[in-house]
């Protein structure tokens, strides 16, 4: 008998976590982007993993900007969707960032939209990050983008959604070091189901990571717009961080 599936290879790979997310699309990837590249100083050309890529906004559009894109994604239909837009100097692959993701191949590593904590253990999530290290040729950069757990709005309190028919009831709590999200479809006559458990990583926790893992911090913003990180209002937490 086969291990029951962990929740995040469950629910990426459904339709219903892309009706709930539906509004962080591609313009918000691409306005993302653009503020990036104008704050930060990456190189044109330069080979970009994009880390649990899922349907490839990110990846489609780093591509459109002149760079070699790689993504990955451990969800098979996610990556089926992204293949089809495939390109000389843009390539998908499904891929589970826990194993092997290369050696000093990269420019650039890019994990995105809390792409990160969803594992039971602090040193999964360092040997993630060890990899990740691994991967990136000496002096490439690390991207890694997080939620502000500092600024979340966590209660007990349900919130429902509608999206294209199908309501959604979901319900957030802390449980222990992790932000845990119940989720309710009622699919016409269908009830299902699912749930996201983030750990409640602060931005001194995720810095702490980084260093262990051998990188240097260059920045930490606190938006898709890049501005300054601010612990009691910042939504994001991204770091940009260096392999030195
Ligand atoms: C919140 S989504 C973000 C996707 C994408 N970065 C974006 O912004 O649209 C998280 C993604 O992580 C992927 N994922 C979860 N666990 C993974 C793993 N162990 N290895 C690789 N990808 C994983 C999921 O399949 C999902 O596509």
């Amino acid at each position: 008998m086969s291990a029951p599936k962990a929740w995040f290879e469950e629910w990426f790979d459904t339709d219903y976590y892309h009706s709930l997310y539906s509004k962080h699309d591609q313009a918000e990837a691409e306005a993302f982007i653009d503020h990036f590249l104008q704050t930060l100083n990456i190189q044109k050309g330069a080979k970009v993993l994009d880390l649990a890529c899922g349907r490839g906004r990110h990846s489609i559009y780093l591509h459109e900007r002149g760079f070699k894109v790689t993504g990955v994604d451990l969800s098979l239909k996610s990556i089926g969707i992204a293949k089809e837009l495939e390109a000389t100097g843009l390539r998908f692959y499904r891929g589970d960032m826990r194993e092997f993701l290369g050696h000093e191949e990269y420019n650039l590593v890019v994990n995105l939209f809390t792409s990160f904590g969803y594992f039971e253990t602090l040193s999964a999530h360092a040997s993630v990050l060890d990899r990740i290290h691994s991967c990136l040729k000496r002096g490439g950069h690390f991207i890694l983008d997080y939620l502000n757990t500092a600024h979340l709005n966590i209660d007990e309190e349900q919130h429902e959604l509608s999206v294209d028919g199908i309501d959604f009831t979901f319900f957030k709590r802390r449980h222990q070091d992790k932000i845990v999200k119940r989720i309710l479809v009622d699919d016409r006559d269908k009830i299902l189901e699912f749930h996201e458990e983030i750990m409640a990583f602060s931005e001194a926790q995720l810095r702490e990571l980084l260093v262990k893992a051998g990188f240097e911090i260059d920045g930490c913003f606190g938006s898709y717009d890049m501005d300054a990180y601010e612990a009691d209002r910042s939504d994001r937490i991204i770091f940009y961080a260096r392999k030195v």
